[in-house]
């Protein structure tokens, strides 16, 4: 099934992995500016997210024993990771540097595991590795029930309390619109699956060592959802990685500080 998906430009290819719940459009100023420069950008809606509604339904089923919500799908990351090399192979791209933002990052940290020859470098923007605890696996499943009860509407109060630096709140209305709108367009049904995809994800702590390729790890100074000490840990793991934390600039530091991103992606690019 074919992913709705960019694809723009000519050269290496770079491939987006966009975070949760949003899509393929959050890495419009990235995709503009590496198209620009000499770059095949490609970013697909991820499984159940964006576009890709239609995949949600091809998803395995959920084992949860509450009798309503059997018939929810489970989104795994090591699904959509597959789902990323299929369209590479229709894309006819052997390898590629795989970009991801949180959500993204889980998906990323799949695809190298499963398919190794096919990542060439890794950006890994408001990374995780370690796995899920208990309480994170009952906040995901509570969060999956209410979506699928109240919709996306909910979400939308995180934005300017946990996901944007302050500055961004305050300066770039136009960002706090493009998310606003973002997470309001998620299909309920296609962000219950994610939400247990992600509390059925792997702990990627002991991939870190294996992890080969040159890797820029990219941070926002206020992330209130991920810590320093989360890309820090990752910094540590990957043996030839390097760090970047971004001032002004939260969870999505991409849209936040889009021309600090680019120019730092492309110096790093242009090293690998
Ligand atoms: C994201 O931005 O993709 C989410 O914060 C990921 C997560 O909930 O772990």
């Amino acid at each position: 099934m074919r992913m709705p998906h960019y694809n723009f430009g000519n050269g290496p290819a770079i491939v987006f992995l966009h975070g949760f719940p949003f899509n393929r459009s959050m890495w419009r100023e990235q995709t503009e500016f590496l198209s620009g420069h000499g770059y095949r950008v490609i970013a697909p809606d991820l499984r159940g997210l964006g576009e890709n509604v239609a995949q949600t339904s091809a998803c395995e089923s959920s084992s949860s024993s509450d009798h309503r919500l059997k018939s929810v799908p489970l989104a795994t990351m090591e699904a959509m990771a597959r789902d990323v090399a299929a369209l590479m192979d229709e894309l006819k791209i052997d390898s590629a540097a795989i970009c991801g933002l949180s959500m993204g990052c889980y998906v990323a940290f799949e695809l190298i595991q499963i398919f190794p020859s096919r990542v060439k470098a890794l950006v890994l923007c408001g990374p995780r590795a370690s796995g899920p605890d208990e309480t994170e696996k009952a906040s995901r499943e509570a969060q999956a029930q209410r979506v699928l009860h109240e919709g996306m509407g909910f979400a939308v109060e995180s934005i300017s309390k946990t996901l944007l630096a302050a500055a961004t709140v305050r300066d770039k209305p136009d960002v706090v619109a493009r998310v606003t709108e973002m997470v309001l367009q998620t299909d309920p049904g296609g962000a219950a699956a994610a939400q247990r995809g992600m509390a059925a994800r792997r702990d990627y702590s002991s991939d870190l060592a294996n992890i080969k390729v040159p890797t820029l790890i990219i941070a926002g100074r206020e992330d209130g959802v991920r810590t320093p000490a989360d890309a820090e840990f990752i910094e540590r793991g990957i043996k030839e990685s390097q760090l970047l934390v971004i001032d002004d600039a939260g969870h999505l530091m991409n849209m936040e500080q889009p021309h600090v991103f680019n120019d730092a992606m492309l110096d790093f690019l242009r090293t690998t």
